[in-house]
């Protein structure tokens, strides 16, 4: 069947309208009513989103569908196909993708961000110290943003003064991974910090090269698989897009996770008693309020999802924070539970693009969420309604508490 669907006149987005402000401030239930009325939805936009576990899972995993159309272009892009080295991993397909991806995954392996852990724990502690001391502290820029910050800078090598500089980069570019549908302002500054981004790197890019040692930067100039290495301008573009990918997403990860266990008190206190349900807790803060609640991809065939066929090159979303509360996989899916097991949330998506990053976000989140309740015994919101970044994810721009 190839079907048309027919919209609601009065609510063409079913709840989901990702321009509401409303929405974005609570998605939730505009999720829930879009699985439960329209979990195979075509958007007055022309694209189509499913909201189903099931459907987001086989999309992923199993349909043949990818960042671009079959044929390696993109339809924002005109016919012309950009097949250089200035596109990062998550924006191309394989097989250039596969080629990209294998040569960072020998930099970042799990046993590589492992061996950071002892110094992530080190960096919570001194940092929560200083909250303390204070008596109060705004979660995120006093501790879910320098975590990841100061510990990519380490990480790579590089001076951890630079990282207010491009903490604001980082932040604007994320909006260029959407750059076909972001305002062109977005864009335009989405680009400039691009650029300041790659001039900066580049010039650490060039001082390592005569100074090769064990960091990420020289691990990614060495990267080689069967005689094939990153040539220099791919190695500028994956180092700055796993910044851009993995650095806001983290401070999401952390800011939202501390702000749900504030508002569960007694989930917050098993995790201070049991500090092993450090992994189970980092996972349950990624399904319940995970920093990307939405990845895309476009159809490489007609694909049956529900009851429509929906044909080859359709744009089509998968909605991550939806599939995650999704009653058919996940029991009592609306209470937060820091000991659910198992947990087969979908906030890393899934696939070939299957986030890379996955270790080290677990690693930063887990020693920051058991480090707060360690050392933070009673704290309180001083505001209920958030206050969001500038970057595309959902990650609070500031989250000021109060011990008390
Ligand atoms: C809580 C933190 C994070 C979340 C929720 C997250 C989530 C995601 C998601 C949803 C995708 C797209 C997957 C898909 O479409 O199937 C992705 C891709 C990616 N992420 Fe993460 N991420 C996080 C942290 C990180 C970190 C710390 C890094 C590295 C420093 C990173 C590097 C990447 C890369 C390189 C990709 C592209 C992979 C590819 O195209 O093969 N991420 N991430």
């Amino acid at each position: 069947m190839c079907a048309s669907q027919i919209p609601d006149p009065h609510d063409p987005w079913v709840g989901a309208n990702p321009e509401d402000p409303a929405h974005h401030d609570n998605p939730v239930p505009g999720w829930t009513q879009l699985r439960e009325q329209a979990p195979v939805h075509l958007t007055p936009l022309g694209a189509w989103r499913l909201s189903r576990h099931a459907d987001c899972a086989r999309l992923l995993r199993e349909t043949p569908c990818g960042m671009r159309l079959e044929d390696g272009s993109h339809p924002a892009e005109g016919p012309e196909i950009e097949n250089g080295p200035g596109r990062f991993m998550l924006e191309v397909d394989p097989p250039r993708h596969t080629r990209l991806r294998k040569l960072v995954a020998k930099a970042f392996t799990p046993r590589a961000i492992e061996a950071w852990r002892p110094r992530a724990t080190e960096l919570v502690d001194e940092l929560l110290d200083q909250a303390v001391a204070r008596g109060a502290m705004d979660v995120v820029a006093d501790l879910a943003l320098p975590v990841p910050s100061i510990l990519i800078c380490e990480m790579l090598g590089i001076p951890s003064d630079d990282r207010e500089q491009f903490t604001q980069w980082t932040a604007h570019a994320t909006h260029l991974l959407v750059a076909h549908t972001a305002a062109p302002e977005v864009v335009e500054r989405g680009r400039i910090a691009a650029m300041n981004l790659a001039g900066y790197f580049e010039a650490r890019v060039a001082e390592r090269r005569g100074d090769l040692s064990d960091d990420l930067l020289s691990r990614l100039i060495r990267a080689e698989e069967e005689g094939d290495q990153l040539s220099p301008e791919e190695l500028l573009v994956q180092a700055i897009g796993l910044l851009i990918a993995g650095f806001e997403t983290t401070i999401g990860l952390i800011a939202n996770g501390i702000r749900q266990l504030i508002l569960h008190p007694e989930q917050l206190e098993r995790l201070r008693e049991d500090p092993g349900l450090a992994a189970s807790a980092t996972d349950e803060c990624l399904r319940f309020d995970g920093p990307i609640p939405v990845t895309r991809r476009f159809l490489h065939v007609d694909a049956e999802f529900g009851d429509f066929v929906i044909p080859k090159d359709s744009q089509i979303f998968a909605y991550l924070g939806a599939a995650n509360r999704d009653p058919e996989v996940f029991d009592n899916p609306t209470s937060f539970d820091v000991g659910r097991s198992p947990n087969p949330h979908l906030a890393f998506g899934g696939g070939a693009h299957f986030c890379l990053g996955s270790h080290l976000a677990r690693m930063e989140g887990q020693e920051a969420l058991t480090g707060f309740a360690r050392r933070i015994e009673t704290s309180r919101l001083v505001e209920t309604k958030i206050e969001w970044g500038q970057s595309l994810f959902r990650v609070p721009g500031t989250l000021p508490i109060q011990f008390s």
